[in-house]
């Protein structure tokens, strides 16, 4: 579906996640920088396949870690003459992502911002198509306050881990529940979850200014 050069690097990538979980279950720490924690492949596909049914154009993602779910967005935007807007608040994120964006030939459709995504977001012109969400979930509440301020009617909120969200907040599990309570009470929205596991997406419409 996808040019080889892009088939190739999300494999390494993916071999990469693989390797990542094998050393998490056996308990091996690994060091922050070295954490890419992406999301897994059909997640990706459907991405992909939704940025392309929706045509979107202007994408902005919040975590973008070494770029996989990057790449898949922008493969989607790339076909639109689109573009993706990525932020990561960690210097050495962006400059693997950067690294790995440029071996998919896919870099003129992508902007990656070292920063805090609160306030980069601040910044953006153009009205969003799709907000993916795939940083610190105890920001999702503000960052959708946010992004609802961006995203043009019919646009759409993705935030991912919205199943394993209490087994990876362990000790404030609440901030969950608080999310979804937040985002199934908004009355400018309709919202879904799907079940991608372990982590589940939740796929949020605009549906009035
Ligand atoms: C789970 S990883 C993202 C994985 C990536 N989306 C993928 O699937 O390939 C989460 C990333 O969010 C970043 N992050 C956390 N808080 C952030 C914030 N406030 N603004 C921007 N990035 C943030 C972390 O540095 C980390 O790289």
């Amino acid at each position: 579906m996808l040019p080889k050069k892009i088939e190739r690097v999300l494999s390494s990538l993916e071999n990469y996640r693989e390797e990542e979980i094998q050393k998490e279950t056996l308990g091996e720490d690994i060091p922050k920088e070295d954490q890419s924690l992406a999301i897994p492949r059909e997640e990706g596909k459907f991405l992909y396949l939704l940025a392309k049914a929706m045509k979107a154009k202007h994408i902005l993602e919040i975590g973008t870690s070494f770029g996989y779910s990057t790449i898949w967005l922008t493969a989607a935007a790339e076909e639109q003459e689109g573009k993706v807007i990525s932020v990561d608040i960690l210097p050495e994120k962006i400059i693997q992502a950067t690294e790995n964006l440029k071996k998919t030939r896919l870099e003129d459709s992508v902007e990656l911002i070292l920063g805090d995504a609160k306030e980069v977001i601040h910044k953006l012109v153009n009205p969003l198509d799709i907000v993916f969400l795939d940083a610190d979930k105890r920001d999702y509440i503000d960052f959708i306050k946010l992004a609802l301020k961006k995203l043009r009617i019919g646009g759409i909120i993705l935030s991912d881990n919205v199943l394993d969200c209490p087994d990876i907040h362990k000790e404030d599990p609440e901030i969950c529940e608080e999310l979804m309570d937040f985002i199934r009470n908004h009355p400018k929205v309709s919202s879904v979850t799907i079940p991608f596991l372990p982590n589940g997406l939740e796929m949020t419409m605009k549906i009035a200014d």
